[in-house]
């Protein structure tokens, strides 16, 4: 199955079970949204959360862009993007977590072909202030599946310090060779895939939780990641989606594999961002764009090509691609002209670390305080300055 038919079985699923179907909003999360982008199919919907009806209903589904820099240091594995699209489904004060977790597995077994001796399923185990979710743990066992119970780092999900949260229950499927060992929690080779929130307490400012006044459940899956899983691939990047990529850069700059994939992760992230009016800036959410695109830049010019390789090269049907993915209108001249100006800065920044560092560090060895040092005077990031010293 490919991307749309994966995207249409997901969503076609729901709608043959009342769901409606919601366009994905922008990546730019709403004034006083505790995060800088949307980073998870719920944030769109977090008034929806907390109480307030919908106009489409208890029922919904679609397809949420979605950008995450907590990972920025693992993109480049198999697994971990910046940009990506959650498919998602809520039932707003209607059906229970269980139902969810039913439909769940049907899903993933009968519609996307997984086996079900290779799932696991983690759940809220319990912490000081909220028992643990046996209502999930007994319905995952109904239905045959090992179950892990998991402390709140693992186990709860909040959108925040504050609002709607609450105990959550994860698919895990195995992606190693050989058959499964362990448990999500004690082999990394457990990949998380489907995530359903049982959405039932507000958090306050103090710390407290007080009860919602209806119970929802709020689900995210990472449509690369079951890609990934269904087509039986190795990492994400291997999946049809990214085709267009894989099948363009090798030849254009010739990067070396992981390059490769900083590359395409990073570059199309831009691409999403800019295509939400985001431009590059030193603070808030232009200041990630502009640590994409130095990323970006810095694995462009690791290679035998150097520096004389340059974004402007990015042939426009990837930005097309990129755009049409995230069901965004983006004109690809627009982003050819933002990632000139800022490969032009990074240039002179490129330039001036080249004549400070031999002069300042003729040893060639910094600590942590002189990378600290050139960041804040001079505005070299680490990675730049780990690239120079290593020329
Ligand atoms: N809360 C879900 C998740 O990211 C999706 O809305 O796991």
């Amino acid at each position: 199955m490919n991307t749309d038919e994966t995207i249409t079985t997901f969503t076609g699923f729901f709608r043959d079970r009342g769901h409606q179907l919601i366009a994905s909003s922008s990546l730019l999360s709403p004034p006083g949204d505790p995060v800088l982008f949307t980073s998870a199919g719920m944030h769109p919907l977090t008034p929806y959360l907390a109480g307030k009806p919908h106009p489409l209903g208890r029922r919904l589904t679609g397809v949420q862009r979605c950008l995450r820099t907590t990972d920025l240091d693992e993109v480049g594995d198999y697994s971990h993007l910046t940009a990506f699209q959650m498919l998602g489904s809520w039932s707003l004060g209607d059906y229970d977590g269980p139902q969810s977790q039913r439909w769940g597995l049907e899903l993933v077994c009968d519609g996307f072909g997984l086996q079900r001796e290779l799932l696991y399923a983690t759940v809220f185990g319990g912490d000081g202030q909220v028992g643990p979710d046996s209502r999930a743990e007994r319905t995952w066992r109904e239905l045959g599946l090992p179950v892990e119970l998991l402390g709140p780092e693992d186990n709860w999900w909040a959108n925040g310090p504050t609002g709607p949260c609450g105990p959550d229950s994860e698919l895990h499927v195995w992606t190693g060779d050989g058959p499964p060992s362990g448990t999500p929690g004690t082999d990394g080779r457990w990949l998380e895939l489907w995530n359903h929130v049982t959405m039932r307490y507000e958090r306050h400012p103090d710390g407290s939780l007080t009860p919602l006044s209806q119970q929802s459940v709020d689900t995210g899956m990472g449509l690369e990641r079951l890609l990934m899983v269904s087509q039986h691939v190795r990492s994400v990047y291997e999946t049809d989606l990214f085709a267009p990529w894989l099948s363009v850069l090798p030849s254009l700059w010739r990067p070396d594999p992981r390059s490769l994939r900083i590359l395409t992760d990073h570059l199309r992230s831009a691409i999403v961002a800019i295509g939400d009016g985001v431009r590059p800036s030193s603070t808030g959410r232009g200041y990630v764009l502009r640590r994409l695109l130095r990323r970006a830049l810095t694995a462009l010019w690791h290679g035998d090509g150097g520096s004389a390789l340059t974004l402007r090269e990015l042939p426009p049907e990837l930005v097309r691609d990129t755009a049409g993915r995230f069901c965004q209108v983006v004109e690809s001249s627009l982003v050819t002209d933002v990632l000139a100006a800022e490969e032009r800065k990074f240039r002179e920044l490129a330039a001036r670390g080249r004549s400070l560092l031999p002069r300042l560090y003729p040893s060639g060895r910094l600590t942590e305080a002189d990378y600290e040092f050139l960041r804040d005077t001079h505005g070299l990031p680490r990675e730049l300055v780990t690239e120079l010293l290593g020329e």
